[in-house]
């Protein structure tokens, strides 16, 4: 694994335990993104769709998704094993749930889903990398089956990007310290890889997908994907 990736591990290992306490104050709109990501999948609620959910954390994005969709499968993955452990303990009364500990850039998928989600992580993924996974999200996906990512978005400017991290900082002062923006942007420095949105739809484009849409965005976080 290269060392950013032993690096993000590491970080997410240790940020765990109190993620769903904490995290709310440093990702601006993130229920909103999480509602916004559920909306966009078109399927009815009783409908027993296939969903994986790329980068799971403690469940969160599962969670929202079963509770529209309660017969719905999940294949939750995520690098962390805490992770995992905290997503299984909250999903534990789904048994239509799975989990699997482990990279995403090396993790081969065995189903086919209506459904692929994902939420503030791919983000950690750039250049090839990120090309591949979009072509594997592509060829996991059923014929009409949906890709929706919740991410942070680059500005196109420098007068944009500026004014995206002034207000990210303007939300992180209502909730954090000091000490934890400072650690923060330290962090998403050395971690974040974010690409242009206008970048991103294209990537989709590429990997083959069609209907490509923003359903949401404020400011450095968009909600996009499209249909295979
Ligand atoms: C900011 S958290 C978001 C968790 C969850 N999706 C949510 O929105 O609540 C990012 C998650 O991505 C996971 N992650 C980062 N890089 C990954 C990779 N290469 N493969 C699998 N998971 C990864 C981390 O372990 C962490 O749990």
């Amino acid at each position: 694994m290269d060392r950013r990736f032993v690096v993000i591990k590491e970080h997410f290992e240790k940020a765990a335990k109190d993620f769903d306490k904490h995290f709310i104050r440093f990702a601006p709109g993130y229920e909103e993104a999480i509602e916004a990501l559920v909306s966009a999948i078109p399927f009815s609620g009783g409908g027993r769709i296939n969903v994986a959910d790329l980068g799971c954390g403690t469940g969160n994005i599962a969670a929202a998704v079963l509770k529209k969709y309660p017969n719905a499968r999940i294949s939750c993955i995520d690098l962390s094993e805490r992770m995992i452990s905290l997503a299984k303990a909250k999903l534990c009364g789904f048994k239509n749930v799975e989990f699997h500990a482990g990279d995403l850039r090396g993790y081969k998928f065995t189903r086919k889903y209506d459904a692929v989600v994902s939420s503030l992580v791919l983000h950690h993924f750039e250049g090839k990398d990120k090309e591949l996974l979009y072509k594997k999200v592509y060829g996991c996906l059923k014929k009409g089956g949906v890709f929706c990512n919740s991410d942070i978005t680059r500005g196109s400017t420098a007068y944009l990007q500026d004014m995206y991290i002034e207000k990210w900082v303007e939300f992180l002062h209502k909730g954090c310290s000091r000490a934890e923006i400072k650690n923060t942007l330290k962090n998403h420095k050395r971690e974040d890889r974010p690409a242009l949105l206008m970048d991103e739809l294209k990537a989709l484009a590429r990997a083959g997908f069609r209907d490509i849409d923003v359903v949401y965005k404020r400011y450095y976080f968009s909600v996009y994907g499209g249909v295979k």
